[in-house]
């Protein structure tokens, strides 16, 4: 029996990540850690989506380069249930500046800019509750079980 709750978290797989042909490896690391995939879709992100996401930015200098790149070409959303799924996935990332974030992580990996990095994560719950509702309806959200969840 499970002792502890589950959180959600949403996240993107960039532009850069689809055109650099790495949707895989990313949603393999996130799979071998042992987290649920509850959505997913490839899809294109509207100006005005993007800056409903990335509203808490607005005004700051780098908003309006954020908003032509995120919107640039195609995104892959996903919405990951785990254990501390929000702090996991996070630390999976790496930290925002690819050029600082650690060997190891996704973006540690795969970058070595601020912008183009990536892939985007929720940094809490409230965040999630704001961002996922952009990207998915409810009926989207899959309410099922792995048959090793309890295990996991
Ligand atoms: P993300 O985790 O999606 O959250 C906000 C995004 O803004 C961030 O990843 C980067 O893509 C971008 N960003 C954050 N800080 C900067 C910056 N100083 N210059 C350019 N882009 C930034």
């Amino acid at each position: 029996m499970r002792v502890f709750t589950l959180e959600k978290t949403l996240v993107l797989i960039k532009p850069d990540g689809v055109q650099r042909r790495i949707i895989g490896n990313i949603i393999e690391r996130f799979e071998k850690r042992g987290l649920f995939v509850r959505a997913m879709k490839l899809m294109l992100l509207s100006r005005e989506k993007a800056e409903e996401h990335y509203k808490i930015h607005k005004g700051k200098p780098f908003f309006n380069d954020l908003i032509e790149y995120i919107t640039s070409g195609p995104i892959v959303a996903i919405i990951l249930e785990g254990k501390d799924v929000i702090s996991v996935v996070r630390g999976m990332c790496g930290t925002t500046d690819g050029a600082k974030a650690a060997p190891g992580t996704i973006r540690g990996d795969f970058c070595t800019g601020i912008q183009n990095n990536v892939v985007h994560a929720s940094d809490s719950q409230e965040s999630y509750k704001h961002e996922h509702k952009i990207f998915f309806s409810n009926d989207e959200i899959l309410d099922y079980r792995y048959i090793d969840e309890e295990l996991v």
